[in-house]
């Protein structure tokens, strides 16, 4: 397995060899989200290609470091960069992150992802808290937890009734209300990518009650509350998916993700911030 504690324990070795900082707050931003990784104070950079058994971005837009730091008072660690299933890493792989954070110390997991709005009345730029998710690679086999199950990290079966944890999504609405930030709240639905939908695939994701669709967060999520952190989930909405044949002009590009995030980054930046600065 490549996920064992024994990996995972070399992984955390080289993270506190490399830092001075004990984080409690873990952050994974998504695509075109980094401005966040610059508010840091005091940091310590480790690149991903230099922490044992780490798994290696490939995507353009997605640089791959760890940077820990004093955020509003709080020590965080933030992924810049992340892994995708698309990438060919399996879930459990892309959950190895999650539980080097367990192994320091996190308690709270923060994520962020773009995403592609279901309901049309929705915009590029908008955030959604997540409320719940819909695990479509793990519904159908591709769970991050299948397989012999370490008790030292989690149970057997853990529950998922409150993924997102109430107290937090309350947190980040009262900071949300303060900076005149609105906010939509919804259900996200993970899917493989690494190609975008179809508009019969539109149409079938929202009539299962998703609000938004993206290809990634749900296995970090997983494995996140299988070892007891708490988990907040914003989805920064890059586009609008696109479900009728005749809408050819407004197809959706990669291009088109990263440059909504990154015109979006400083409200998503200060918004987590504020929610940080809250729990410090
Ligand atoms: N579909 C899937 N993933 C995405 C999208 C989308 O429309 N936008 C950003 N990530």
């Amino acid at each position: 397995m490549d996920t064992t504690r024994e990996r995972v324990c070399e992984a955390t070795e080289h993270v506190r060899a490399h830092t001075h900082h004990e984080p409690s707050i873990g952050l994974i931003l998504g695509s075109g989200l980094g401005t966040l990784a610059a508010r840091l104070v005091d940091p310590d950079i480790i690149p991903y290609d230099e922490i044992p058994h780490f798994p290696q971005s490939t995507v353009a837009g997605h640089s791959g470091r760890l940077v820990i730091g004093t955020l509003a008072g709080a020590q965080v660690l933030m992924m810049r960069g992340r892994v995708h299933y698309y990438e060919g890493y399996s879930t459990a792989q892309i959950g190895f992150p999650v539980r080097v954070m367990q192994q320091l110390g996190v308690e709270t997991l923060c994520v962020t992802n773009a995403a592609g709005s279901l309901r049309p009345d929705w915009a590029p730029g908008d955030l959604m808290a997540i409320k719940d998710h819909l695990n479509v690679p793990g519904l159908t086999g591709h769970h991050p937890l299948r397989g012999p199950n370490d008790e030292t990290f989690g149970p057997r079966f853990p529950s998922m009734s409150s993924a997102y944890d109430p107290n937090l999504l309350a947190v980040l609405r009262r900071e949300a209300d303060e900076q005149g930030v609105t906010l939509k709240e919804g259900i996200y639905v993970m899917v493989s990518g690494p190609s975008f939908e179809t508009p019969a695939e539109v149409r079938f994701l929202r009539s299962t009650g998703a609000d938004v669709v993206g290809m990634s967060t749900v296995p970090e999520v997983v494995v996140a509350r299988h070892g007891g952190m708490r988990v907040l989930g914003i989805s920064l909405i890059s586009n609008v998916a696109v479900d009728s044949l005749r809408e050819t002009s407004t197809e959706t590009t990669h291009q088109e993700v990263l440059e909504v995030g990154e015109k979006t980054a400083p409200i998503l930046a200060s918004l987590i911030e504020g929610v940080v600065a809250r729990l410090a």
